[in-house]
Formats: C-alpha cells, structure tokens, sequence
C-alpha cells in the first residue's frame, strides 16, 4: 500500500496548534468541508430522531398477542436511536457547528419518514423500512468522508453497526409473526 501523506513536524504541530484555539478540536489538520459534513450530521440527527419518535409511537400503539414483547423490542431500539441522537448532537458542537432540535426542520431533514402505522406488521415493515435508509445513509457519509475526518467516520461506524443489528431484528419478529396476527 502505498501512501502520500506526509508526516509534519513537531516544530509545525506546535506552532499550528497555537493558531486558531477558539475552534477547539477543529485544528489546520482537519481535512474534511466542515460546512458539508455539519449539514450531514444534522440530517442524521433529524432522521436519529424521527426515529425515536416513530419507535415510541409504536411502542406504545402495539397491540394483539405479539404486542407486549414487539412493543418492548420498539421502546429499546426507540433508547439507542437517542442514543445515536446524542452522539451525533456531541460531534456537531465539538465541530463547531449547532445541532438542529427544532422541531420545524426534523421531517424536513430527515432521511427517514415518521409513519405512524395502526398494525404490528406495519408498524415492523415501517420501522425496518427507517432502518434500511439509516444505514445505506451511513454507509454513503462514511465513504463520502474516506479518511478526512476519522473521528466522525468511526462514530458514523459504529452507529451503522447498530442500525444494521436493529434491521436484522425486525427483518427476524416480521418473519416470526403468523400471517393473521392483525397485519391488513
Ligand atoms: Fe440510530
Ligand atoms: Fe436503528
């Protein structure tokens, strides 16, 4: 593997470092459109959460035999889609940037939709439907990053892993639910 980036020296670390200290972990090194990966992260966690929402909705909502043990499935994956909200929240103020939780913009900036669905297999379809936007959305920022901001991209990663477990659940409670548990 060959690699084109050179090393800096201690003399130019220390004498960069110096310059511009009122933007905090934004140093000269950064390498990425901070202006572009900012407005990313809002649109993630607009559509963290809508997210949130949507699994609250539902877990509140589910019904019928399934209910009780699909609705508590909803309220975790509801908790560490916050989870994800904060993180991304964090990131953005430690980038300089503010996050966005008004509630004007979140259906605006989400990826996602908050659709409320009545049944337990829709709400299930919907909430694996989220899932599969989350997680192409961030597979696409982490490659759109590359290795400019690697910090962002390692928690854009790790959240992706989550993303990924949470569809791969519900794809799991869709495929266990009999066909005439209240799905019209
Ligand atoms: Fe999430
Ligand atoms: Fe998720």
């Amino acid at each position: 593997m060959t690699t084109s980036h050179k090393l800096t020296t201690v003399r130019a670390l220390r004498s960069q470092a110096r310059k511009h200290i009122e933007h905090g972990a934004v140093t000269a090194g950064y390498n990425a459109d901070r202006a572009k990966v900012l407005k990313l992260l809002n649109e993630a966690l607009a559509t963290e959460i809508v997210c949130v929402l949507r699994y609250r909705r539902h877990h509140f909502m589910a019904r019928g035999i399934h209910g009780q043990s699909v609705g508590a499935e909803f309220l975790v994956n509801s908790k560490e889609e916050q989870g994800h909200a904060d993180l991304l929240a964090a990131r953005i103020v430690q980038l300089g940037g503010e996050p966005d939780f008004s509630p004007d913009s979140l259906s605006q900036l989400s990826y996602a939709e908050y659709v409320s669905a009545k049944t337990l297999p829709n709400m299930i379809r919907e909430n694996l439907v989220a899932e599969r936007i989350a997680i192409d959305s961030y597979r696409d920022m982490v490659l759109y990053l590359g290795d400019k901001d690697p910090t962002t991209s390692d928690l854009l990663k790790k959240i992706l892993a989550v993303e990924e477990e949470h569809a791969d659940e519900l794809a799991d409670l869709l495929e266990d639910l009999p066909k005439d548990s209240g799905g019209r």
